[in-house]
């Protein structure tokens, strides 16, 4: 008797294990930056490393740069091993997002703030649907982000958005859909990477300029993963709905270990919230309230 109760409570534990581990994504696969990826603008900025396994984008006073994905997609997994600007980054936005080509766009973005030396990046994220964004979040890194490479991840599916620092879940948009909120679900998009000047806005709200004598500057990129449900620019659906691994059960929400991990991301390094900044949104918006009570 006690020993099947021991065995009982010893396969909860194991599938409670299994279930906590298996909602990580996949592995990403690391291929050349040509197999995916192509310059969109001021290709003699863009500076190709070990046959195209990493490349550098430069910005000078002139022009900075950027690369774009060859297909286009409606729901996956994309993920980008970034090293951000060292040293002297102020001014300069370095980002990896996704976007749709048309007038009512979606986005889903992870932007770089770069800092005077030795101060620290912050990390911008905002979800556009239907044209409309205005759901930014801010954080700082547990790390240094132009020390190594690190992973940025999106997750996207019809259930949710995930956006990811190494393993870890910095970000959830849930579809709310059913609470009136738009969700990107029927145009497919692009993933897009750049290194440009925003120094009108980016480093203490505008006032650390970008210091030109500093130039070039420059932002490392590698691994080039992506695995999606690619889909021409017109499509409405994904033509393997319900079948990939990453809009399996499992993925359909965070599991409690991310949760409590996307929990310390917010107790320790949030530094805004478009979820809670009453002065901007005296209403709530619902996605914030669901995400809240998860
Ligand atoms: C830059 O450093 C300053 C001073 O530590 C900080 O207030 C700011 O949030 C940092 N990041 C950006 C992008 O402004």
């Amino acid at each position: 008797m006690a020993s099947s109760t021991h065995w009982s409570l010893c396969l909860v534990l194991i599938s409670l294990a299994s279930v906590a581990f298996a909602a990580a994504p996949r592995r990403p696969v690391d291929v050349p930056f040509g197999r995916n990826y192509y310059p969109t603008w001021a290709y003699d900025h863009i500076k190709y490393i070990s046959g195209g396994s990493e490349v550098q984008l430069n910005l000078d006073k002139y022009t900075g740069t950027g690369f774009q994905s060859k297909g286009t997609y409606l729901f996956g997994h994309f993920s980008m091993h970034i090293k951000m600007v060292p040293g002297d980054s102020a001014g300069t936005v370095t980002a990896f997002y996704l976007s749709s080509n048309n007038n009512e766009h979606d986005e889903i973005d992870f932007e770089f703030l770069g800092n005077r030396s030795g101060q620290p990046y912050i990390l911008q994220t905002n979800v556009f649907t239907g044209g409309s964004g205005n759901r930014e979040q801010r954080i700082f890194l547990w790390f240094d982000p132009t020390k190594e490479y690190h992973r940025y991840s999106v997750l996207w599916n019809l259930y949710q958005i995930v956006f990811f620092v190494d393993d870890v879940p910095i970000r959830v948009f849930k579809n709310c859909k059913d609470l009136g909120v738009k969700f990107p679900f029927q145009q497919p998009m692009k993933i897009y990477n750049s290194l440009w000047n925003a120094d009108d806005w980016a480093t203490r709200g505008g006032l650390e300029k970008t210091d030109w004598s500093k130039a070039p500057f420059i932002a490392s990129y590698k691994g080039f993963h992506i695995d999606g449900c690619e889909a021409s620019v017109n499509a409405k659906f994904c033509a393997t709905q319900g079948k990939r691994w990453w809009d399996q059960t499992e993925f359909r929400d965070l599991d409690a270990l991310q949760w409590r991990r996307l929990r310390w991301v917010r107790e320790k390094f949030t530094i805004y919230n478009y979820c809670t900044d009453r002065k901007r949104f005296p209403v709530m918006s619902p996605e914030c309230r669901r995400d809240r009570d998860v």
